[in-house]
């Protein structure tokens, strides 16, 4: 069987991981238990994991022109991302996330940098990756417009697409229609859906949640069916839904059927969060 080519149109992150017994609240100062420097952002992770299982992968975004930037292409290039669709943008800091870990949870501040540059310009130089590949990863990271626009591509060139909707941000009508699959965690699947008029029936056959320890959950017959995940020694929960999401999209570019692509996409994610980071515990195929 060919590799599945898959395309990440997504933001990319430095993560600065600080490990803490205590959270500070306002006006207070804690000591924390450990500090990383570690690989992250939801389009690169979604893209490491992809090639990890196997996938033939290509990252369309950009990076900063410092440290950060020259370290992040290195990553992807020793995890076999194929990087002629990031850009370097001059003047510009990398995309970082400040991620705060503690008791088996996460709190997560993003700062866009480079990310907030992903253009639809810089998008249409990728036209044709984009219309090559059997498979379209999103997430919410870069801006909305480029969102829309890649969703637009994907329609035209009839490629199949995943909407993973996060963090969460409003989606017309329109373009939630035009996704293969939409990702979001039960949170997101809440606030999505809040107050629309198209209601959350309309997209049954789209949906598939993920919900943290519970697994994922997918519409059968317009019945909600959920699909538990083995257990797990957790250390740190950061990147097990870009996890998922990259496995779902291997598994359904592979011709899976959706409830064994959660399969997969459940035991990927459930060993990535072995490890502090979100890229640190993503596993090979090979481990499945
Ligand atoms: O999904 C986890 C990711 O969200 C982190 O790696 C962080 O960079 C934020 O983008």
């Amino acid at each position: 069987m060919s590799k599945p080519k898959i395309t990440i149109v997504g933001s990319i992150n430095m993560d600065l991981i600080t490990v803490t017994d205590q959270v500070a609240n306002a006006g207070e100062t804690v000591a924390g238990t450990d500090f990383e420097t570690l690989f992250g952002g939801k389009g690169a992770n979604q893209a490491v994991a992809a090639a990890r299982l196997g996938a033939d992968v290509s990252i369309i975004g950009k990076v900063g022109d410092d440290a950060f930037g020259s370290e992040m292409i290195k990553n992807f290039e020793e995890n076999d991302v194929d990087i002629s669709g990031i850009a370097v943008e001059e003047k510009t800091p990398s995309g970082i996330a400040n991620i705060i870990v503690s008791d088996n949870d996460n709190r997560i501040i993003i700062v866009a940098g480079a990310n907030g540059k992903v253009d639809k310009i810089h998008v249409d130089q990728y036209t044709s990756v984009i219309k090559n590949s059997d498979m379209v990863l999103l997430q919410f990271e870069i801006p909305m417009d480029t969102i829309r626009h890649t969703l637009d591509i994907c329609k035209k060139e009839n490629v199949p697409v995943i909407i993973n909707p996060a963090p969460v941000a409003e989606l017309e009508r329109e373009y939630l229609s035009a996704a293969t699959y939409i990702t979001p965690n039960e949170h997101e699947r809440a606030q999505l859906f809040k107050m629309r008029e198209d209601g959350l029936p309309e997209y049954y056959e789209q949906l598939i949640t993920t919900q943290g320890f519970q697994g994922a959950s997918y519409f059968k017959d317009g019945r909600e069916i959920m699909i538990p995940p083995k257990s797990v020694d957790v250390v740190d929960t950061t990147g097990a839904g870009d996890t998922f999401n990259a496995a779902f999209a291997v598994g359904i570019s592979e011709g899976m059927t959706v409830e064994d692509a959660i399969y997969l996409a459940n035991d990927a994610a459930g060993l990535a969060v072995r490890k502090l980071g979100a890229q640190s515990g993503m596993p090979m195929r090979e481990e499945l």
